[in-house]
């Protein structure tokens, strides 16, 4: 289905009344913040990510897409992460952004996905077209394809001021390697990379390699997929949830990934306002110390076993 915005108007009208009432959770307190490291800009510790954000999904999905974001914004919400690899998701959340007026007060970052220059830029050209705005604030290599080439074109635009920030991403452990060639021989500010208590193994080398050069993180999966779901089932939380002011399995697990010492930000992919709301709220309240983030490995290992 072509998304037109004359539908995503027509999902407005319902909703944004809806979105922009009062709720109980703004009047919280505001969200934790971490410092990227190129900069100095403080930025929110969560973000969203929108590799479900679909152009074929029927009328009333959509409507829900649209007050996902609306939510997110509300509730404080700031970092967007899609990619023109996720079907439609930058035509359809630059829509969103645009007719909610949110854009420029999102931090959005995208993602580069071919090999040779002249693709690169083509398709950079598009992702600026379809995400509404005249800038970045973060372009990353998807996949860490065609890295070379396309961090050299990458480069230059950050200098003319079209993206703020650069980076690459990677969702398994298998490119580690290349990834940390990467690390070791280009100027970076963020790298992404799949950490999570379902899977520690960016946390052997990648991640304190990117507190050594001073690479700010973003962690993709933070949920395994829905995998860390499954694996507790219909299980009471732990009496350790308290300590960590946490009141869901998805603050548990996203404040797992906070509370590793490279201030990762985690980016669980959301397509549901009550999710947002759930996810932003592990960005407040007290995060695990060492000693209890080893004893939620020792929770959950087990179970994923
Ligand atoms: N190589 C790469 O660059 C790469 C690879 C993979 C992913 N990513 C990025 O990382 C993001 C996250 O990855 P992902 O979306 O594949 O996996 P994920 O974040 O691990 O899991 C997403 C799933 O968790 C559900 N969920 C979200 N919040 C929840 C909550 N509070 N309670 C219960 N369920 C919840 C979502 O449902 P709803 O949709 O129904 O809310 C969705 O089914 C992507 O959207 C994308 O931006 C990048």
């Amino acid at each position: 289905m072509k998304l037109t915005r004359r539908e995503l108007l027509k999902a407005s009208a319902g909703l944004a009344a809806a979105a922009t009432l009062g709720h109980p959770s703004m009047a919280q307190s505001p969200l934790h913040r971490v410092r990227i490291p190129s900069s100095g800009e403080m930025i929110p510790s969560i973000g969203i990510g929108c590799r479900n954000y679909r152009a074929d999904a029927g009328y009333e999905e959509l409507m829900v897409f649209r007050d996902t974001f609306a939510h997110y914004h509300n509730l404080g919400g700031k970092i967007v992460d899609t990619s023109p690899n996720y079907g439609n998701s930058e035509e359809v959340i630059g829509r969103i952004m645009a007719d909610l007026g949110i854009r420029d007060e999102l931090w959005v970052a995208t993602k580069v996905d071919r090999e040779n220059r002249a693709d690169g830029i083509s398709r950079m050209e598009r992702s600026f077209e379809l995400l509404a705005g005249d800038n970045f604030d973060l372009m990353q290599i998807h996949n860490l394809r065609g890295a070379d080439v396309q961090l050299k074109t990458m480069r230059a635009w950050k200098e003319q001021g079209r993206f703020r920030y650069i980076g690459v991403t990677t969702s398994s452990d298998r490119q580690y390697d290349r990834l940390v060639e990467i690390m070791e021989s280009k100027p970076l500010d963020f790298i992404q990379v799949d950490y999570s208590l379902g899977n520690r193994n960016a946390a052997d080398n990648i991640l304190p390699l990117a507190q050594d050069k001073s690479i700010a993180v973003l962690t993709n999966l933070p949920f395994g997929r829905g995998r860390l779901f499954a694996a507790v089932g219909d299980r009471a939380m732990p009496d350790w949830a308290a300590e960590i002011d946490a009141s869901s399995w998805a603050q548990i697990f996203l404040k797992y990934v906070m509370s590793h010492p490279s201030n990762a930000i985690p980016i669980p992919g959301t397509t549901k306002p009550h999710h947002a709301e759930d996810n932003l709220a592990a960005a407040r309240g007290r995060l695990p110390d060492a000693n209890l983030r080893a004893e939620m490995e020792r929770f959950i290992d087990p179970l994923l076993a």
